[in-house]
């Protein structure tokens, strides 16, 4: 069972907070601040996040009384502190003295003070206030006894076009591609006479610039990834220098496209992330965005760095969460690998532009208001579990891949559609499992397949040489690999194979795909199983395949490509091969991964009715199962013989019982 040292190891209960921006608010206020935190059962803050101006109001002056004070009181308040670093927002001062700090957008201008997260991330004047101002605070506050662990910087952020940027980008092709004749060899360059002849004359991917090299606006994207991250790493040796035994951290936006937050992973001591679900997303796919940050260190527990506890202010309609939601969405992320629940933010500012968004205390600053009262009952809860379930990981055995290189690839490729849908195809396959109360890791095109007994990679238009190895050495083991339409199109460079559709992954899927029928908006196709067990519908892409060994589970339709195989499978190895020649309906995935399941022997968690969730966390010894109802109506559950532990109610539970419309059970059960 994988196992992970808690990141709160230093504060072993599943924390509780969120950002507070006590550099906002007179001293009086910081006072009422604590009383409120206790009575809300806050037991974690993270400070200083946006106090840049504060901490450094000139550049030879430096302030730290304040966060002094603000810290010593969390402190004596029972209160540990995320101290983050200022970065996120350089003074104006700054910007006036260093004006090329300022990133240059897209079209070409040098933005001015505004905003936040607006610097160069390759200016050298930036990097050297950052780390300078890192360096102070770990000093400063490295031995502070609240300081549990360090934020970097907030939410990293966008591309920059300067000509620093430019240059140093220039440097970055050299260093991969060696000489300019390999670099047109990859980007296709004769295409359209865009042959390079001297490296001076790569821009970047400008709005009024070259965006059609696909392989540049790539590399651009894995350039900015890695500029961005330096900014990080920057900061963050510096205070490992100081501080090397507490954990260092930035928190990520989930499915943020712009950066491989997988890259990222691997130099960030724990994943933290700010969930803000779009108001049509549905639990599934929230639960999903969780998995996927889980996925990015390999499953270790992950921390909610922010969530809003009642609306955002930033979405075109704010809905508030429903009485109940904000503790039933908080167990969600619980459900899936968090060891916090934090909040965005503690107290509404009285002005900027987040001045609406919602906060722990509104601006009657009053506590008798029902989102202070649920975040209230919330902490009172959180301290029950104490420490039970932190470091539980999840044991899938179906695995997905997410990967970001491909997300760019396919997004630039122009045709067959426009709309590509990558995350939505990967989340819907994903939601098929969450249906079926089967747990999913989330992996990337670089992640160990081994372990896992199914592993589906939907429209894997870019094939790396690494994953098509793992892939076929994962099957012969005896794995079920399932692909789908669109895959195996393109190698790690955006050129495509020389050899066909699906590229290196032809052989182990057995199959050749001849041609890619796209479908208008209303029209589909249908997918006929042969063994009769039905009709489904199909859209959006079809794939027009030959089988090369592989047997033909179900066909077309319609249309002149009716009869022609539409679901395959391939015998290789002690593994099978599955290939989805077109976008299904819900139906046809529950159908089908139920069967996989089956071949499998991989059991759902319990069983219960649409709308509810079962997800468990282990640790050796102890099974930690959540149950949520995320239906408006009471469901019953039932979860198989066993004896339970019911971590809320204390006591002792049956494994069938009736759950109430959001509400929350988590029962644990000794494993052997
Ligand atoms: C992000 C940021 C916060 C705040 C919230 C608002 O997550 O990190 O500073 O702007 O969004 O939702
Ligand atoms: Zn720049």
């Amino acid at each position: 069972m994988k196992s992970y040292p808690p990141v709160n190891a230093k504060a072993p209960f599943i924390w509780h907070g969120g950002d507070y921006n006590p550099e906002q608010w007179p001293r009086e206020v910081w006072q009422e601040d604590f009383r409120l935190m206790r009575e809300a059962g806050i037991t974690v803050a993270t400070v200083g996040v946006f106090s840049w101006v504060t901490l450094q109001p000139a550049e030879d002056t430096f302030n730290f009384g304040w966060l002094d004070e603000v810290l010593d009181g969390l402190h004596e308040n029972g209160i540990k502190a995320i101290l983050a670093t200022p970065s996120a927002a350089q003074p104006a001062w700054m910007s006036q003295a260093y004006p090329e700090i300022m990133r240059v957008n897209e079209h070409g201008q040098r933005l001015v003070h505004s905003g936040r997260v607006n610097y160069c991330p390759n200016s050298p004047d930036y990097r050297r206030f950052s780390g300078d101002m890192a360096r102070r605070l770990a000093e400063r506050y490295g031995q502070h006894p609240a300081v549990i662990l360090w934020h970097i910087s907030n939410e990293y952020d966008g591309w920059c076009y300067c000509d620093t940027c430019a240059a140093n980008f220039r440097e970055w092709l050299k260093a991969k591609y060696g000489a300019i004749d390999e670099l047109n060899q990859r980007y296709w360059t004769a295409f359209w006479s865009h042959t390079y002849t001297d490296w001076s004359q790569i821009m970047p991917p400008y709005q009024h610039g070259e965006r059609l090299t696909h392989g540049l606006t790539l590399d651009y994207f894995r350039f900015m990834t890695e500029s961005n991250i330096a900014c990080y790493t920057h900061e963050r040796d510096i205070i490992r220098g100081i501080t090397p035994d507490i954990p260092i951290t930035t928190n990520l936006m989930g499915t943020y496209k712009p950066f491989d937050y997988r890259k990222w992973a691997k130099e960030m001591d724990v994943i933290t992330w700010d969930c803000y679900p779009q108001p049509n997303q549905s639990p599934g796919e929230i639960a999903f965005m969780h998995d996927i940050m889980r996925g990015l260190k390999d499953g270790q527990p992950f921390l909610l760095m922010e969530q809003t506890p009642s609306s955002q202010n930033w979405q075109a309609v704010n809905a508030l969460k429903r009485p109940g939601v904000l503790r039933l969405w908080s167990y969600l992320a619980l459900a899936h690998g968090a060891d916090s629940v934090l909040y965005f933010q503690w107290r509404r500012g009285r002005g900027g532009s987040e001045k609406l968004h919602g906060a722990v205390v509104e601006h009657a600053g009053r506590s008798d208001t029902r989102v202070f009262r649920e975040v209230s009952q919330l902490g009172a809860e959180l301290k029950t579990l104490g420490d039970n379930f932190l470091g539980a990981t999840t044991q899938s055995r179906v695995g997905i891949v997410f990967d970001w290189d491909n997300w760019h690839a396919l997004d630039n490729a122009i045709g067959p559609v426009r709309d590509k849908r990558y995350y939505q195809t990967v989340a819907k396959h994903y939601e098929s499992f969450y249906r079926q109360h089967v747990p999913v890791d989330v992996l990337y095109a670089d992640s160990d397949l081994s372990q896992y007994d199914i592993v589906i990679a939907p429209m894997m238009y870019m094939v790396k040489s690494d994953f098509a190895e793992q892939v076929k050495q994962f099957v012969a083991q005896g794995g079920t690999f399932v692909s789908t339409y669109f895959s195996g199109i393109v190698d790690e460079t955006d050129l495509a194979f020389e050899n066909g559709y699906p590229g290196p992954l032809a052989d182990v899927l057995g199959i050749w795909v001849e041609e890619i029928d796209a479908l208008y908006t209303g029209e589909s196709n249908s997918i006929v199983m042969d063994d009769g067990s039905g009709t489904f519908t199909c859209d959006h892409l079809a794939d027009l395949l030959h089988t090369e060994g592989a047997d033909v589970l179900a066909t077309y339709g319609r249309d002149f490509y009716e009869g022609m195989p539409v679901l395959t499978k391939n015998q290789y190895g002690a593994g099978a091969a599955y290939y989805i020649a077109s976008n299904p309906e819900d139906a046809f995935l529950d159908a089908f991964y139920g069967r996989v399941l089956v071949e499998k022997g991989i059991q759902p968690a319990g069983e219960a009715p649409a709308g509810v969730e079962i997800a468990v966390r282990q640790k050796v010894g102890q099974s930690f199962i959540f149950v949520l109802n995320h239906n408006a109506h009471a469901v019953d559950v039932n979860l198989g013989e066993g004896a339970f532990h019911d971590l809320l109610r204390n006591g002792r539970a049956s494994g069938s019982f009736t759950i109430a419309p959001y509400d929350v059970r988590v029962l644990m059960s000794e494993t052997s």
